[in-house]
């Protein structure tokens, strides 16, 4: 098993990753004394799949635990399901040294991870995360969250889970649209951070789409380091860690142009990558050859470059500046200069912004 460090001072914590990891859970519980009066908070899907040996881990740990299940789905993560935890938790007698426990996907770890930031002003949580997208950037990093009916993750709260366990060999019951969507985010990382951590990603996409164990545990591993430092040396997004955005400007303009039903969140990322690095390339900022290795990266993984016939930059433009990154209107864009290099930029001329999102466009 490998283990990662998130660097925060006190609030510093471990992220332990490794085949079948679920099963040491109550070793790993020993060093912390958490209230016996535990909780989880899964999800059907997730927990007819690994909840008997999560359960089983906790009880071992000697924690009661309260079984707090959500319907699974996008559209449950919001502020009255996060109030039904709540009240659960409370009805269940949880103190300020309980600890909650999330089993599933990133909206499970965000809702969670926001009922544990608000309980009783807050109590420790661990993360379980059980999708790639949880277990290379959502699990990681302290953003926890709710939706609104106008924004997405528009309640939330920086608060760090008090260790991350993370088993590859969950991957194995995820549905394979769900896998794709989540290498969007690993791509992601070496495209902003790590030039051969991409070069791995190009010559092992054979290994890694065949779900082999070691490669998913060195993906892992990389994606959490660069988001373990990243987080480490900016926790708030004062600066540094938005270029975690790559991609997601545009690809966030996306999701919502489709009312978030045509695209997972990594699928409209992907073609937000392409389009910001178009735009790098508009620019001067990044040569052709480095736009077309991201495109084709993105392509070998399963994931979709180009958008649909019936959107056009009219479409994505207007919620651009909708977007949560956006400060008094004035919206960022992530361009990466070269593989493994990005940099923040604002005031992309529109001619550039239009151009960039045709060529992401089917004609
Ligand atoms: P998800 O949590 O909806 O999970 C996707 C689907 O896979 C669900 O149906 C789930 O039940 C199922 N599932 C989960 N694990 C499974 C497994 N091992 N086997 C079979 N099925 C499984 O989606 P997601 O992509 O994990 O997370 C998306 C959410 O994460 C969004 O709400 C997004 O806003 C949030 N997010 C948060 C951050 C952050 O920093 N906090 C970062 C990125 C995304
Ligand atoms: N998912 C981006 C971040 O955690 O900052």
């Amino acid at each position: 098993m490998k283990t990662l460090k998130v660097e925060l001072g006190e609030r510093s914590y471990p992220i332990h990753i490794g085949e079948g990891s679920i099963r040491i859970l109550p070793d790993l519980l020993k060093e912390f004394s958490f209230s016996p009066k535990a909780a989880l908070v899964s999800n059907p899907t997730v927990f007819n799949l690994y909840g008997e040996t999560v359960m089983k881990g906790l009880e071992d740990a000697g924690l009661k635990v309260e079984l707090i299940l959500i319907p699974d789905g996008e559209e449950y993560k919001d502020f009255l399901w996060a109030y039904h935890i709540l009240s659960r938790m409370l009805r269940a007698g949880l103190d300020r040294k309980s600890c909650l426990f999330a089993l599933g996907g990133g909206v499970i770890g965000d809702i969670a991870g926001f009922s544990a930031s608000t309980y009783m002003r807050g109590i420790s949580y661990v993360q379980i995360p059980t999708t790639l997208l949880s277990q290379v950037d959502s699990s990681v990093g302290g953003k926890t969250g709710v939706n609104h009916p106008i924004g997405k993750n528009m309640i939330g709260t920086f608060y760090q889970p008090r260790l991350v366990l993370i088993d590859p060999s969950t991957l194995r019951t995820l549905p394979e649209r769900e896998f794709l969507a989540g290498m969007a985010e690993v791509v992601k990382y070496g495209v902003i951070r790590d030039s051969s951590f991409f070069d791995y990603l190009r010559k092992r996409y054979e290994e890694i789409l065949n779900l082999n164990m070691d490669g998913l545990e060195y993906i892992i591993e990389n994606s959490c380091r660069i988001k373990a430092d990243v987080v480490s040396e900016d926790e708030r997004e004062a600066g540094l860690r938005a270029i975690l955005n790559y991609g997601h400007t545009i690809g966030h303009a996306i999701e919502t142009a489709t009312s978030y039903r045509r695209y997972l969140h990594g699928e409209a990322v992907s073609i937000g990558m392409v389009a910001e690095a178009r735009i790098a390339v508009l620019l001067g900022l990044m040569k052709e050859e480095a736009a077309a290795e991201i495109e084709n990266l993105l392509q070998r993984y399963g994931l979709p470059v180009r958008t649909e016939r019936d959107l056009s930059p009219d479409s994505i433009i207007p919620h651009l500046s909708m977007d949560k990154k956006a400060v008094s209107g004035v919206v960022k864009y992530v361009l990466p200069e070269r593989i493994g290099e990005v940099k923040i930029h604002s005031d992309i001329p529109e001619e550039v912004l239009r151009s960039a999102l045709s060529a992401v466009m089917e004609s």
